[in-house]
């Protein structure tokens, strides 16, 4: 059985910059998964390549088995894509947009589909309004109902919450849920890690250009051996003692957050190093790491 998206050896270089450097990997069918990076690292880039808008410098993509080069059409049937970037098409209505769109995918009578699409995008009562009246959130949810109009089995969402409300997020999170639940594959792109971490079962992190990490979501989040501990403090701490200088996360003028080893290091002797130090705090917990943890620690770089 083919994957949902097969990558292999795949490079993308614009002159001297290379985009994307040998990635390699398979998105299982039925799979929700996240591709994740900071900006610039080669996602749409990446996403493009599978629509079909990109062409690859070397290797290879294919979706459900077909080429995204060689059988183009066959492999753009099977895909959806809402596009991070807001092109709309200004002179039409919403829904002669999705008639359009449900043309060029050859599919006739769906107006029960597109019906039930603006019902759950909330776009129901915009149906006859032209593009340009639109404000940026209706755009948007036009955008993922015109990926979706032909039903493809794979869905793929380019940075879809970026300066996006919160309650266009929840009909976004519900919808894509929903999809997941009937057996679509989902293919998330976010930097909002926070996201990823609530709904995605397998994860790609992607630094560079290159592929930084690949594995469930669980393992992920098990590699990285340190939890936290968060210190509400009484004073500002005017010297770190030399035993907490390589486990201090982050310290501001009422909080010090320390990075302390699951195995190595012991809460006891650290709070009494603390003692020690005259460091007073009033309140403290532990907190599990998330994938912000994970994600700082193999890219190197704070997530912005
Ligand atoms: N058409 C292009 N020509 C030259 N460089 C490009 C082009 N498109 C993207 N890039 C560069 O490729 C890199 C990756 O961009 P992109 O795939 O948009 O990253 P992401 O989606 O992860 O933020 C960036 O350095 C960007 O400037
Ligand atoms: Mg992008």
């Amino acid at each position: 059985m083919p994957s949902a998206v097969s990558i292999s050896r795949l490079y993308k270089r614009y002159d001297d910059l290379t985009v994307l450097n040998d990635i390699d990997f398979e998105i299982p069918k039925g799979c929700f998964f996240g591709l994740l990076g900071p900006n610039g690292a080669g996602k749409s880039t990446l996403i493009n390549i599978m629509a079909g808008l990109v062409n690859s410098t070397e290797g290879s993509v294919s979706i459900l088995g077909h080429d995204v080069k060689r059988q183009w059409r066959q492999a753009r049937q099977s895909l959806g894509v809402v596009p991070q970037e807001l092109v709309i098409d200004p002179f039409f209505s919403v829904i002669e947009t999705l008639k359009l769109q449900s043309g060029y995918f050859g599919c006739r009578n769906n107006r029960e589909w597109i019906d039930e699409l603006l019902d759950i995008l909330q776009l129901t009562d915009k149906v006859n309004t032209n593009l340009h009246k639109l404000s940026g959130g209706m755009k948007r949810r036009l955008l993922i109902a015109q990926a979706l109009v032909h039903k493809p089995s794979v869905v793929i969402l380019d940075e879809p919450t970026a300066g996006v409300d919160v309650e266009l997020r929840e009909v976004l999170w519900k919808f894509t849920n929903r999809l997941h639940q009937n057996g679509h594959t989902i293919v998330l792109t976010t930097h909002y890690l926070r996201e990823a971490e609530n709904l995605c079962e397998q994860i790609a992190i992607l630094n560079n250009g290159k592929l930084a990490a690949l594995d469930s979501k669980t393992a992920l989040l098990a590699r990285y051996p340190y939890r936290l501990l968060r210190l509400t403090l009484t004073n500002p701490v005017i010297k770190i003692p030399d035993f907490l200088q390589d486990k201090v996360q982050t310290i501001s003028e009422n909080e010090l957050v320390l990075r302390l080893h699951r195995d190595h290091d012991q809460i006891g002797a650290v709070l009494e190093s603390l003692r020690v130090a005259n460091i007073s705090f009033f309140d403290l917990h532990t907190q599990e790491p998330g994938l912000e943890e994970v994600f700082m620690s193999l890219t190197n770089s704070s997530n912005k």
